[in-house]
């Protein structure tokens, strides 16, 4: 499906593609809940390719799935460069509204930075290996790959514990968007 036959809202502005890729189903921004329901779907797309890497990591070097390392190196970057762009754009503001830690918003930021640059090097690595090169350092790439989303794992448990109850608006009940 191109990004034109994909219907949205009237008088919503065309996101760009990378965004229409990774969200198809962003929520109505007239939606006062809409951060939060788009959240939860962006953390679920980042869950899912934590996943994959875990699994790759788990079967290095003989059993891995090459055509697996191509998915998760075309992944990696554009995924967390939109939803980095999201969060700081939408949630971090909130949050900040809300009353919450600018030190806090300054150390998700630069976890953001990190993380990039780790997926980056990881996204370089899994197109070599997705195009049939050799695993050179199994063991390293392993490590790497474990670091990494044990890392985002962390990061988007803090977030949903700590910076999204705090955009929650009364009433709402938490865990059921
Ligand atoms: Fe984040």
């Amino acid at each position: 499906m191109s990004h034109s036959q994909v219907s949205r809202a009237p008088g919503r502005p065309n996101p760009a593609p990378g965004v229409m890729k990774l969200f198809p189903q962003r929520a109505d921004p007239r939606d006062r809940r809409a951060p939060r329901i788009d959240m939860a779907r962006i953390h679920a797309e980042k869950r899912k390719l934590c996943d994959a890497l875990e699994a790759i990591a788990d079967t290095l070097p003989s059993q891995v799935d090459r055509l697996e390392c191509l998915k998760a190196a075309g992944e990696l970057v554009p995924l967390l460069r939109e939803c980095h762009r999201f969060e700081e754009e939408t949630l971090f503001p909130a949050f900040l509204a809300a009353g919450g830690s600018g030190e806090v918003v300054a150390r998700l930021k630069a976890e953001h930075v990190e993380d990039q640059g780790t997926a980056q090097e990881l996204a370089e690595e899994l197109f070599r290996i997705g195009h049939g090169q050799a695993v050179h350092n199994p063991e390293a790439l392993g490590y790497l790959l474990r670091a990494f989303f044990e890392s985002v794992r962390r990061h988007m448990a803090f977030e949903r514990d700590h910076v999204l109850p705090a955009t929650r608006e009364e009433g709402e009940i938490p865990g059921r968007r």
